[in-house]
């Protein structure tokens, strides 16, 4: 009988063999396609905080499909990324996205020791940018010294996976402090968190909030929810402390009240109702971490909402046609600036589709630990 998920798990991985060919004529890290054509990111060439998702994505790709291809077009890719620890100057806290679940992917899946040194290699970057009064800091510039971002929380998994593999505690002792600060600063009564927190780079202090990504000055920016759901998710099962389960559990209960009846996710869930914004990188994000969340909480409601979600897309906005390189449609960067993509197929959406997938199929390799 046939299975929506491994049928879209299959057109997913064929639909890669038909068009990654492109990418590597082209040399490049896609980012986003549109018209038959794949593009490299708006911002940053290589450095771009999403350039581990291609790679991963192909790691993903092989663990469900085992077709080689996958495995040269992740090395390829991993190559151009790393060569960017050269370059240094654009490279922030999403070290922590970049080589985990690329080069980390190809250490945990072919046991490659390169990969797992350049893993090493990110999560000692990642602690340089560590503020000892607190904080990991995400942006370089010179306002941006006290800034702390939700998203941070999805790359705390590199240093719990340093200091396992080292036995050296500061890496695990560093992300703690991360997320203890994140709990203390980041929630709201009703379970949703902020985009950024502002503190004091000298003493600590918090200084104020930014309204980042979303809408506006403390409105509800969907991707920050769906990063510190999952990433909350991660610390837990990183160290086991039910503080950090729930949290998670306070942010998707927020979440799951706000997913649309069509199963797909506005860009800001406090957005003007009037207004059509969708951002199915949340939704993706969100149906990972509401599926992870299922398994460590032992809520099967949350693996429902997932599955809501995933089906959400899958009926709306997967384009199998060869309009799209990639599959999935409706990826939206950021509230207010279309500059990194609006409603656009986004890459690092094909990876968490391609990685809920996994989930539901048995065939995620679970890149983040
Ligand atoms: N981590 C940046 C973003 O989600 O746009």
């Amino acid at each position: 009988m046939s299975n929506p998920y491994q049928d879209a798990a299959k057109k997913m991985a064929d639909k890669y063999l038909r068009t990654m060919a492109q990418a590597a004529e082209m040399g490049v890290i896609p980012y986003y396609s549109e018209h038959g054509k794949w593009y490299t990111a708006p911002y940053s060439g290589n450095s771009w905080w999403t350039g581990g998702f291609w790679p991963a994505l192909m790691w993903q790709l092989y663990s469900a499909d085992r077709d080689e291809a996958f495995v040269k077009e992740a090395r390829r890719t991993q190559d151009l990324l790393t060569a960017e620890f050269r370059r240094y100057v654009d490279l922030n806290h999403d070290v922590g996205f970049m080589y985990l679940i690329s080069c980390g992917g190809d250490y945990k899946i072919t046991g490659s020791e390169q990969g797992r040194v350049d893993v090493l290699h990110a999560a000692s970057l990642l602690m340089g940018r560590f503020n000892p009064e607190g904080f990991i800091r995400a942006w370089d510039g010179d306002n941006a010294r006290g800034y702390a971002i939700i998203d941070c929380m999805m790359n705390l998994s590199i240093l719990f996976w340093a200091s396992r593999q080292t036995g050296d505690p500061r890496f695990a002792k560093v992300a703690r402090i991360h997320a203890d600060t994140t709990l203390r600063e980041f929630f709201r009564p009703d379970g949703s968190v902020s985009h950024i927190i502002e503190f004091d780079p000298e003493t600590g202090k918090r200084v104020r909030e930014h309204g980042g990504q979303g809408y506006a000055l403390g409105s509800s920016w969907s991707r920050g929810q769906a990063w510190g759901l999952y990433g909350f998710t991660l610390a837990y099962k990183n160290t086991g402390d039910k503080r950090y389960l729930e949290a998670a559990e306070r942010i998707a209960g927020y979440f799951i009240d706000h997913i649309r009846p069509d199963g797909l996710t506005d860009s800001d869930f406090c957005q003007p109702k009037d207004e059509v914004r969708i951002d199915n990188l949340a939704g993706a994000i969100g149906a990972c971490g509401l599926m992870e969340l299922a398994k460590e909480s032992g809520n099967t409601a949350y693996h429902d909402a997932g599955v809501r979600l995933v089906d959400g897309l899958l009926e709306h906005c997967s384009d199998w046609t060869d309009e799209k390189c990639g599959v999935l449609t409706h990826c939206t960067a950021s509230y207010h600036d279309d500059g990194a993509g609006r409603h656009a197929n986004i890459i690092y959406g094909d990876y968490f589709l391609a990685e809920a997938l996994g989930k539901l199929n048995g065939t995620d390799p679970m890149l983040w630990m």
